[in-house]
């Protein structure tokens, strides 16, 4: 059944989302005030970088299915769903969710919302918000609106893929609101079904209270942090003890209670989730009075912090004074596969050595554009060799593909000094070593390694 939607917000989650939806058949009209962004979707273009997803927007405007508008219309009017994708990002100078955005967001529906349409939320909110949001909505159409929690657990670099074959969907609504339940469930019947190929089949639908919904999101993502910044505190140990993280995150992994996703130690998490989400749970959990359940979070974060400052140590480890040395930082994204330079630990390993005085070069398959246009103090150089060229300490940062099978003899030969420091733990070593090269690999000793 085709059901017509409004997704508000078309940044990485709602274009994504969006996109999603017209795949499944559904009418989607897509809503974002930037002019910029506007007119690159209108025009078949996906302002950020996300595999796959340029190609299905394509495959939508063609078959008539997405339409993109700056504000609303008559036409939001007539949608049964309303998907809220706005961003929260971190309050400047607190640890707080600036959620400006999305009551911005439901004053402008109000004027167009019907009785009968859903308004679905998909930001990743404070516990709470759902709850403001529908007394708000309410106060302003002077009927009871119907609102539902639906929380997206998109990865970057697997957008897509994440919407249309998702673990699970999480949809929280008020007591007896079987009416919005009804809608949501046929929104996303095709997944429900298994048609979009899950492969595990059919996906489980979740209904549960508001607030539960809106908690589950922070949750998942604090205990993924959580996970990551064990194994980064598992490296500080190992680092002091000579044991090798690697080899102790395979052997606890292959314990089922435990899973080795996630497990991956090195320079840390970054991006637009993980970092602000924990600290916005803190902020939260502060104003209900139940800090301390979470104050955990901030030594979550604080072991993430330090895995930059450990490089930055062996840097000057390596080279001593930092001054007028060449760096070179392969990698600038948060992760691979993206071009996001949010909150990236290679970036701000970067831009830290930078203002210790070194001289450094930076590269990356699809994020120089921004590090050109915000970090003008960093030499971006697109051609691998070219920005090795001269370097005395390589810096692996962000583990694409292409630096993992970078050929380590060349690069040997271009260099002024054969020292590397594998962020990632994500270089073939071996490889490296027998190129003549000094492998430092976090939370590992190689010369002991085996
Ligand atoms: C995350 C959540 O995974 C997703 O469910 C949520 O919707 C948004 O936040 P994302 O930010 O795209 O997704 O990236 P993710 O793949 O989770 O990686 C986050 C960071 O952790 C990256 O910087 C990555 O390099 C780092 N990471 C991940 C590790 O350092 N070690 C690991 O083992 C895994």
């Amino acid at each position: 059944m085709a059901i017509t939607v409004t997704v508000i917000g078309l940044g990485y989650l709602g274009a994504t989302h969006a996109v999603a939806m017209a795949e499944l058949g559904h009418n989607v009209i897509g809503i974002e005030a930037d002019e910029k962004k506007l007119a690159a979707l209108k025009g078949g273009k996906i302002p950020f970088y996300e595999p796959g997803l340029e190609e299905a927007l394509k495959r939508v405007i063609a078959a008539g299915r997405i339409s993109f508008q700056s504000s609303h219309s008559d036409k939001s009017a007539k949608a049964d769903v309303h998907f809220l994708c706005v961003g929260t990002p971190q309050v400047k100078g607190s640890y707080a969710a600036d959620v400006s955005y999305l009551y911005a967001a439901v004053d402008a529906l109000a004027p167009y919302l019907s009785k009968s349409a859903v308004v679905a939320g998909k930001s990743t909110v404070p516990v709470g918000t759902a709850k403001e949001l529908k007394e708000r909505l309410s106060e302003q159409t002077g009927f009871a609106a119907k609102l539902v929690w639906n929380p997206e657990f998109l990865r970057e670099g697997t957008a897509l893929e994440d919407s249309l074959r998702p673990d699970r969907i999480v949809i929280g609504v008020e007591e007896g609101d079987s009416e919005s339940e009804k809608i949501m469930r046929a929104v996303y019947q095709p997944i429900i079904n298994g048609d979009t190929g899950s492969p595990a089949g059919q996906t489980p639908f979740l209904v549960m209270d508001v607030a539960t919904s809106e908690l589950v999101k922070v949750a998942a993502n604090s205990f993924l942090a959580t996970k990551i910044s064990f194994i980064n505190a598992m490296a500080e140990i190992a680092e002091a003890s000579g044991a090798d993280t690697v080899r102790l995150a395979e052997a606890i992994g292959m314990d089922a209670r435990i899973g080795s996703q996630f497990l991956r130690n090195g320079i840390g998490f970054g991006g637009g989730c993980l970092p602000k989400d924990i600290r916005a749970f803190v902020a939260r959990a502060e104003q209900l009075g139940a800090g301390e359940a979470v104050e955990f979070l901030k030594d979550v974060d604080a072991v993430n912090l330090r895995r930059r400052e450990r490089v930055v140590s062996l840097a000057k480890r390596e080279l001593g004074e930092l001054k007028g040395k060449r760096i070179l930082m392969l990698g600038a994204a948060f992760k691979p596969d993206s071009d996001d330079l949010r909150d990236s630990p290679a970036l701000a390993i970067a831009l830290k050595l930078q203002e210790l005085g070194a001289d450094v070069v930076i590269t990356d398959p699809m994020g120089l554009e921004g590090v050109a246009a915000n970090h003008p103090q960093l030499k971006a150089v697109e051609d691998v060799m070219e920005a090795a060229a001269g370097a005395e300490l390589v810096i692996l940062g962000t583990e694409w593909k292409v630096y993992r099978e970078l050929d380590a003899k060349k690069l040997a030969a271009v260099v002024s000094n054969k020292t590397v420091i594998d962020g990632r733990n994500a270089l073939p070593y071996r490889a490296w070593q027998e190129a003549g090269w000094k492998v430092i690999a976090l939370g590992r000793n190689l010369e002991q390694a085996n």
